[in-house]
């Protein structure tokens, strides 16, 4: 039995409790390589090398995590296939995108694992993913750090959180800060209501916390157009950034990783791939693709 590990896409807090999970498990037969690249260059490694024993409770990936756009082209992907072939299991850690990656092995016979691995939680199927409780729990850490200053000068503020197409850890940590107003798409963005709001709360004494999440517009840009009309109020910007997968795995998702590292165990003892791993109600499912 040789089984794969890799991450496609971004690295996710809880990765390395799967892989070192995993590792548990499959010992020397368990393999790893950088993403999808490391894939198609066929540089693959026993996990041992990665020490994932050493890394399990830390942030971060252990075996390395790639994005690969060029796998979406047949030269590429053709080559990864065979590659892929010379494994009983290969498990993909990753987001949505990912995992139309692993459907397409899935479709030229690879005996693919998807499981999501991102914190984006944009994977529909799965109630969620390794890595999203840490990133949102670091949304909320950091702006809880943030809030005083704000409030001891009435300011407005707007965050703007990780997530790419995908508003969940907007949406997560906007509730649990209680923030005014929690923007997820292009259409929720009414400058003249936020210009509104921030000067009524200001009147009142209040600052006012608007959470956005990225790829919605330039929020430097937003925060000086809204400064003109608001003033003598103030409105300052902040970008969490990378601080939301960089962070110490939160319990629930060394819990979720685990969890998930189990259900892949599963998966492979039933000889049923290829199959994706989806956490729903607190328990693994396995679905076939
Ligand atoms: O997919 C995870 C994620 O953190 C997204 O939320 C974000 O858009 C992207 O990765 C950032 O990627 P990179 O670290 O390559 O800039």
């Amino acid at each position: 039995m040789k089984v794969l590990v890799l991450a496609s896409g971004g690295d996710a807090p809880g990765m390395n409790k799967f892989i070192a999970t995993l590792y548990k498990k499959y010992g020397k037969s368990l393999y790893a390589c950088r993403g999808f690249k490391g894939l198609y260059e066929n540089e693959i490694f026993p996990a041992s090398h990665f020490k994932p024993l050493k890394h399990e409770n830390e942030p971060g990936c252990c075996i390395y995590a790639c994005r690969f756009p060029e796998f979406k082209e047949k030269k590429y992907f053709e080559v990864a296939v065979q590659n892929a072939k010379n494994f009983d299991a290969v498990v993909v850690l990753g987001g949505n995108g990912s995992k139309r990656g692993v459907r397409a092995l899935a479709d030229n016979g690879v005996r693919a694992v998807f499981v999501p691995g991102t914190i984006d939680n944009d994977v529909e199927e799965s109630a969620t993913s390794i890595g999203f409780d840490t990133a949102v729990t670091s949304v909320v850490n950091a702006v809880n750090g943030l809030m005083p200053s704000m409030r001891s000068h009435t300011r407005a503020v707007i965050v703007e959180t990780m997530g790419r197409n995908c508003g969940e850890i907007a949406l997560a940590a906007g509730k649990k800060l209680g923030a005014e107003v929690i923007i997820t798409q292009k259409e929720q963005l009414d400058e003249e209501a936020l210009a509104s709001l921030i000067k009524t709360r200001y009147e009142k004494n209040l600052a006012t916390l608007i959470v956005i999440k990225e790829n919605i517009c330039d929020i430097a840009k937003l925060a000086t157009r809204l400064a003109k009309v608001v003033a003598p109020a103030e409105v300052k910007s902040f970008v969490v950034g990378h601080l939301q997968r960089g962070s110490q795995p939160s319990a629930k998702d060394l819990s979720v990783a685990h969890k998930f590292a189990h259900g892949t165990i599963k998966a492979i003892g039933t000889d049923a791939l290829p199959i994706a791993v989806m956490l729903r109600a607190g328990h693994t499912i396995l679905k076939k693709i």
